[in-house]
């Protein structure tokens, strides 16, 4: 709901409110929080210290001021003041991706009189996630080019001092561990300046404190920062957008520009603030054909030939693939050019002869066997030894006379340019053809470097370049709506809103450790759904770590998202394919539920401690649970756990999965004492053969069924 009553501006979701009031020119939060539905007496609610929605140079504001415009005579001052609010019919914001499914927007314009700059803050309630998004633009109105510094996508202001910041920050192959860091009275940053959300930063953060929870995430998939800052007066503000690192934008007289746009969502605690912001993202990001659709369970060549394969290589592997019922085989990196390693061939995306025997012939030999075909492609990219760097330099990302600093070999392509967006997009959607792809993973594997674009301000680069590749993503999906598009950046270095617009999946992290991938995971989850994370088994001792699990350990992890295998199949032993056939029939008897349905996380994932998930189908009527304990620790038998989200008023048939498949009854239990009461997990050490693995981590799935009534009473 959206409201304007007078000087008050009023959004509502199910369960919030936030209420502003133009406040003599300036537009203030007067409350964010639990819904009030009555809003009798607001007038009287003012806050001695104006929390603005937007602070701005040179207004007496002592703390990081919002919007950074320095006009062509060096000043930057800015008097941006309100003008009016108005209903609107909900708009796509201009070049960028964003969140879609409401009618209306509240708008409210703001001019800065001496400039003729203007300023447009848009708000849309999506009232079932309880989220609100923000769209920030300027235009301007003048004669002379702006300069803007620095934009931001929203700013919050919450009362109190007290608040932590948490982040989920890492590194390759350790994304998103969460961190928690005490505000104070002082200012704290999470940022990405490497050209891309990054693995070591998303733009996923909360503020927090006991009962009150601010969430903030960025449709974005560039640099991005979040600054949280608290004074002696007791005021923290949070400001989020666009980096202003390397960011000078102009704006030319006429023009606008727009802000990638800002998603905030208020709860009581952590999980309740998680749970909005991922149905958030399934209901208002994802979209297109694979939105509600199950995800097949895919095989990917990679980890079991990575560069060494031929077409007998990888059709013995779709064999086995579609004799333990997978659904999807994924070609990984080498299947074009001369890409025989990783000192070449990227850019050329022309089939590999020798190697695949015909890309087109391949796929539809793979298809033959019941199989979907997909394909990876690192389109962003270009190696020096290539055909494409040989005929066009120009297409390169580096600065003249300098010498570019190159990673995994390879430099970038400068998506900044029209006519290499234009290049990209003809050769992806040629493959895409080709070989009638079904799936595509779209790789990303470096950061920016060398930026640099002969027809464009060099503050702007960061920023075109994001344009550029969603230019080129809005086009080709449009083009294949049939495609599934799993986004990869060195695993989980691109893991963002402004992705998941394009790409209904995110390869979640290169790391398939099955203790490590607990906590990636949990990380990932506490802003976006299972939906989104690609989990696949892999094997073991494995690639990344040398650690090693049991099947099961690994199966039950990857069923905290979308399943997939990425494993030389073809030496597996009997025992194991059965076992793994076995996994794939439990997961697909399951997937809706696995996949959609509503995740819940359990105990810690970043302490080491007992964690796990549950994920309850929308009518409560089953639930699949996933317990996940690292170690073994001297007082094992005193673990346990609460299993939240089922229905309290209910009784459940409770039974896990053992290791050969078989789904062993426990009993029965109210959903009230599953929910509330400590259920014991001793057993779980029981699931691995210590004598084969060493220090392994020890899981267990659990399923809940509820009883039906009629069953209860003839049971009693
Ligand atoms: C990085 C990805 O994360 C891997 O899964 C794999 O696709 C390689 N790139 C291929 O080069």
């Amino acid at each position: 709901m959206l409201k304007i009553k007078e000087n008050y501006f009023i959004l509502e979701t199910e369960h919030t409110s936030l209420v502003l009031k133009n406040d003599g020119g300036e537009v203030v939060y007067l409350y964010y929080g639990e819904k009030l539905n009555n809003y009798c007496g607001i007038e009287l609610y003012e806050d001695g210290w104006k929390s603005s929605i937007l602070s701005q140079c040179g207004t007496g504001n002592h703390r990081e001021p919002a919007l950074g415009v320095r006009f062509s005579d060096g000043s930057r001052k800015t008097n941006l003041k309100f003008h009016r609010a108005r209903i609107v019919p909900f708009e796509k914001i201009e070049g960028l991706p964003c969140s879609y499914g409401a009618e209306k927007s509240l708008r409210l314009e703001f001019i800065d009189a001496p400039s003729k700059l203007k300023l447009y803050v848009t708000y849309t309630a999506y009232e079932e996630s309880d989220v609100v998004s923000v769209a920030t633009s300027l235009y301007n109105g003048g004669k002379k080019p702006v300069y803007l510094e620095s934009v931001p996508s929203v700013q919050l202001e919450v009362r109190g001092r007290d608040f932590s910041f948490i982040t989920f920050d890492g590194d390759w192959a350790s994304e998103r561990r969460r961190h928690e860091h005490k505000i104070g009275v002082g200012k704290l940053v999470n940022e990405s300046i490497v050209g891309s959300s990054s693995h070591h930063h998303n733009p996923f953060t909360l503020i927090e404190r006991a009962g009150e929870v601010y969430a903030v995430n960025l449709v974005y998939s560039g640099n991005h920062r979040t600054v949280v800052e608290s004074n002696d007066a007791g005021k923290t503000r949070l400001i989020a957008g666009i980096s202003p690192y390397a960011f000078d934008w102009e704006l030319l007289p006429g023009a606008s520009f727009f802000a990638p746009e800002a998603v905030v969502a208020y709860a009581a605690t952590e999980e309740e603030a998680s749970l909005c912001m991922r149905r958030f993202v399934s209901e208002h990001i994802v979209r297109g054909k694979w939105k509600k659709k199950p995800r097949p369970i895919l095989v990917n060549n990679w980890e079991a030939t990575y560069f060494d394969f031929n077409a007998e290589k990888i059709l013995s592997l779709a064999d086995v693939a579609a004799e333990i019922g997978a659904e999807l085989f994924v070609l990984d990196d080498g299947w074009f050019g001369a890409r025989d390693d990783d000192f070449r061939g990227l850019g050329d995306w022309e089939d590999h002869v020798e190697k695949t025997g015909g890309i087109g012939i391949l796929a539809d030999k793979i298809r033959a066997k019941g199989l979907k075909f997909g394909i990876w492609v690192e389109p962003e990219m270009v190696n020096e030894d290539s055909d494409l760097y040989r005929k066009h330099p120009e297409y390169a990302m580096k600065i003249p006379r300098r010498e570019p600093t190159r990673m995994r070999n390879q430099i970038m392509l400068n998506l900044a340019d029209p006519q290499v967006q234009g290049f990209v997009y003809r050769a992806i959607a040629r493959v895409i053809e080709q070989c009638k792809a079904q799936y595509i993973k779209w790789d990303y594997n470096r950061t920016m470097t060398d930026c640099f674009d002969k027809s464009s301000h060099s503050g702007e680069y960061y920023h075109r370049y994001i344009l550029g590749l969603y230019n080129v993503l809005e086009k080709l999906t449009a083009r294949f709506p049939n495609v599934l598009f799993e986004s990869c950046a060195s695993g989980g270095g691109r893991f963002d809103l402004g992705m998941l617009c394009y790409m209904p999946q995110t390869w979640t992290s290169d790391n398939t450790d099955a203790r490590d991938r607990v906590y990636i995971q949990a990380g990932t989850a506490a802003a976006y759904p299972q939906s989104t994370m690609g989990a696949h088994v892999s094997i073991c001792p494995n690639h990344q770590t040398q650690n090693s699990n049991s099947l099961e350990t690994r199966f039950d992890v990857a069923c905290g998202g979308v399943l997939g295998y990425e494993y030389d199949l073809t030496k597996l032993t009997d025992a194991e394919k059965k076992e793994i056939s076995e996994q794939i029939s439990f997961y697909k008897a399951h997937r809706e539920l696995l996949q959609f349905g509503t995740q819940y996380m359990l105990g810690n994932a970043f302490e080491g401690d007992m964690s796990g998930f549950i994920t309850v189908s929308p009518d409560k009527s089953k639930a699949i649970s996933v317990v996940c304990l690292p170690f073994r620790r001297v007082w094992y038998h005193t673990v346990c756990t609460k299993f939240q989200g089922l229905d309290e008023k209910a009784v459940y048939a409770v039974s896990y999965r053992d290791a050969v498949g078989n789904l062993v009854k426990l009993g029965e239990a109210s959903g009230a004492l599953l929910c509330k009461g400590q259920f014991r997990l001793d057993t779980v050490y029981d699931t691995v053969d210590t004598k084969r693995y060493s220090n392994p981590m020890y899981t267990r799935l659990y399923l809940f069924e509820k009883v039906s009534a009629k069953r209860r009473k003839t049971n009693e």
